[in-house]
């Protein structure tokens, strides 16, 4: 059987650094309290000028040039996204452009935080029927754009940032000792909408709109939807909870990543965090998190990944890679 095999990983931050005590200027918070409530302490924007699409080709670059490929070879393009540079087209086609990729398939997928996992269950369908021989998988956000900046419960918690891989098809005997995708599990929830959603758009505001969140509503479900996404990801890839290598959280506040590693039991060890310097960067999360473990030494070739995340709509997922 064809298995979607991650052959390279890349992630880009942009330039300007805002801090909590950046943030403590602009509205009623403090730096105790945001990294109490969250383990944030800083998060990066991208400066006027510099957009989606812009981050998204960095972390591919990097990702591309780890998997010694080239831009000619991709045939595939998947952005996850929630913060597209225009209402149309597409920023994966934006990054098609950029990069100088041949003509292909290149679309956005939108499932929010939860984008990046979603992303990858569907370029698997593409890589699984032989659709695709070189495919990207972004996650690329400018969250910072989307917040209103009066709203202390929202404002300090997202950041800017992107990150991708390169998946490529591999044989694999069907077992959860190939490398690749060995099993995920997806999930949405529309009547939870209210919980977590950017109150303008194209065809009811002809605005972007602002960032609107019920913060603690929002944390109550993400741990029990993500412990549970977590045992159907494991048991779907035919791997115990206990075996996983590394536990790639979305990193949206470092008290969910704790609660959901001690619910499905996964040692803090085994855990990637970046909440910390780079806040909740949406769908970029997990990859940006994923290549910073990669380029540190910490995620090696042959590693069990385990990756989840949650977001607006409310969707969410979780996915198990083999390297
Ligand atoms: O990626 C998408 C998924 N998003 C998430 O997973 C986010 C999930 N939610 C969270 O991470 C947390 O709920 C928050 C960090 C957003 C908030 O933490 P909390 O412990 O749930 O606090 P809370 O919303 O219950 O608010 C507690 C208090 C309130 O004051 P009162 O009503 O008790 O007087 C807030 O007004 O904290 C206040 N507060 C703040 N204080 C200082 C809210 N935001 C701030 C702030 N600085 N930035």
């Amino acid at each position: 059987m064809l298995r979607s095999v991650v052959t390279g990983v890349g992630g880009y931050l942009p330039t300007e650094v805002v801090t909590n005590d950046d943030l403590a200027k602009v509205v009623d918070t403090s730096d105790e309290w945001i990294r109490e409530r969250t383990g944030i302490r800083r998060r990066y924007r991208a400066p006027e000028g510099v957009s989606t699409s812009d981050l998204a080709v960095e972390a591919a670059k990097q990702a591309l040039q780890r998997a010694g490929r080239s831009p000619s070879e991709i045939d595939l393009i998947v952005v996850a996204t929630t913060t597209a540079d225009l209402t149309f087209p597409a920023v994966a086609t934006m990054v098609q452009r950029k990069l100088g990729c041949p003509v292909g398939i290149a679309f956005d997928v939108q499932a929010v935080c939860s984008g990046f996992v979603y992303a990858l269950a569907v370029v698997d369908g593409f890589v699984a029927r032989g659709q695709a021989k070189c495919a990207l998988v972004i996650g690329a956000e400018t969250m910072t754009r989307l917040m209103d900046w009066t709203d202390r419960g929202t404002c300090v918690l997202f950041g800017d940032g992107a990150g991708a891989v390169v998946v490529e098809p591999g044989e694999g005997q069907g077992t959860p000792a190939d490398r690749g995708l060995l099993g995920f599990s997806l999930r949405a929830d529309g009547a939870k909408q209210d919980l977590l959603y950017v109150d303008g758009g194209p065809s009811s505001t002809g605005t972007v709109g602002k960032l609107r969140m019920q913060g603690n509503q929002v944390f109550r479900h993400a741990v029990v939807n993500i412990s549970e996404a977590i045992l159907l990801a494991a048991k779907a890839a035919g791997v115990e909870v206990a075996d996983i290598d590394w536990f790639i959280p979305h990193q949206a506040n470092q008290r969910i990543l704790e609660g959901v590693a001690r619910r499905v039991g996964i040692d803090e060890k085994r855990v990637i965090s970046t909440v910390a310097d780079h806040a909740n960067t949406s769908a970029a999360s997990i990859p940006l998190a994923w290549a910073e473990g990669v380029a540190d030494g910490r995620i090696k070739p042959g590693d069990l990944l385990l990756i989840e995340a949650m977001g607006g709509g409310l969707t969410w997922g979780a996915a198990v890679i083999r390297l």
